[in-house]
């Protein structure tokens, strides 16, 4: 059968673990060849040796602009051209009261985060634009949306993803190349250990943890995997995806919906507890329950 993607060429940043990982595999198997760039060398030799001749690793550390030119360089090498990057790789970035935070660590959330993006899409352009066009998707959060689901700098830096993809989009749509972002949500990987400072084999406990236990963080009632992402990844990088650009997408199991007590009737709305309503009164009134068979 054929895949969605035979023939195209992409490059994927934060590609051995979590999000990226899971792209990768889901890139392969719909038929692309794929650049995997990451900084774990282990994890990403192991990727290429699994997916002989469909995946070559590049250590490439996102902050660096040399790197993400010589991982996004070798796609044409390798493979022979470039339609797609993924600029996805990422951590928690710097944490803490903003007081405190000292400004240099500050930039380098910014670094890895925002600017890793613009450089994924700087050296991708003459590539693509010599293909006739392609895409480019960047992972950013459903922290860039809200506040309460990450710390300030990552937020920040994400909310200016999606702003840098909805104004570069523009740029290069004459060009015939698409920029999105994914606006992912509670997503079972790594990061959350990692970002926390623990070993990587710790992390990725954790991330089986959260895989685990985290179904009931969200609307849906499960956890949100990375091929949850992937799979949206595959549709803007095919052709089904050619009328989509400047935009993101919310991918959260439905978690931004709104508070708890919108959707799940066992969570205690503040505005409920303040007005001193039982917590079947407040339900009612917020639409929660339908009303007894004889309410007016
Ligand atoms: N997991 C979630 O819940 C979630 C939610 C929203 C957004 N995201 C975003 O998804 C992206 C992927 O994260 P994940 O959840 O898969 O985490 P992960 O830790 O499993 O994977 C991140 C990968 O990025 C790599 N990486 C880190 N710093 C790098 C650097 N300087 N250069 C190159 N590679 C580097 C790591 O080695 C790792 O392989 C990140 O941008 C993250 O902010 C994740």
């Amino acid at each position: 059968m054929a895949g969605r993607l035979d023939g195209k060429i992409i490059v994927v940043t934060g590609a051995a673990s979590g999000i990226g990982l899971g792209t990768v595999e889901r890139l392969v198997a719909e038929g692309a060849s794929v650049v995997a760039a990451d900084i774990q060398d282990e994890k990403g030799q192991m990727l290429e040796a699994r997916f002989k001749g469909s995946v070559a690793y590049i250590h490439c550390d996102v902050t660096s602009e040399a790197d993400v030119a010589a991982a996004i360089n070798l796609a044409p090498q390798r493979f022979g051209g470039l339609d797609g990057v993924f600029n996805n790789a990422g951590n928690g970035g710097v944490m803490g009261p903003v007081e405190t935070t000292d400004a240099a660590a500050w930039r380098t959330t910014f670094d890895l985060l925002l600017t890793s993006c613009f450089l994924g899409t700087k050296h991708a352009v003459p590539h693509l634009a010599a293909r006739g066009g392609g895409a480019i998707i960047n992972t950013a959060s459903i922290a860039g949306l809200q506040a309460g689901y990450g710390p300030v700098a990552y937020s920040t830096a994400k909310a200016g993803v999606i702003h840098f993809t909805r104004t570069v989009a523009a740029e290069l749509a004459a060009r015939k190349i698409r920029v999105n972002a994914i606006c992912p949500g509670l997503i079972a990987t790594s990061i959350f250990g990692a970002s926390l400072g623990m070993p990587r084999a710790q992390a990725d406990q954790m991330a089986a943890m959260v895989a685990a236990q985290g179904g009931s963080a969200q609307p849906v009632g499960r956890p949100g995997l990375p091929s949850d992402i992937a799979e949206a990844v595959v549709w803007l990088m095919s052709d089904a995806g050619s009328f989509v650009t400047g935009t993101h997408f919310v991918i959260d199991g439905g978690i931004t919906i709104g508070p708890a007590h919108a959707w799940d009737p066992t969570a205690t709305s503040p505005f409920a507890k303040s007005l001193g309503m039982t917590p079947d009164q407040m339900a009612q009134v917020a639409g929660m329950s339908a009303p007894a068979a004889d309410s007016p």
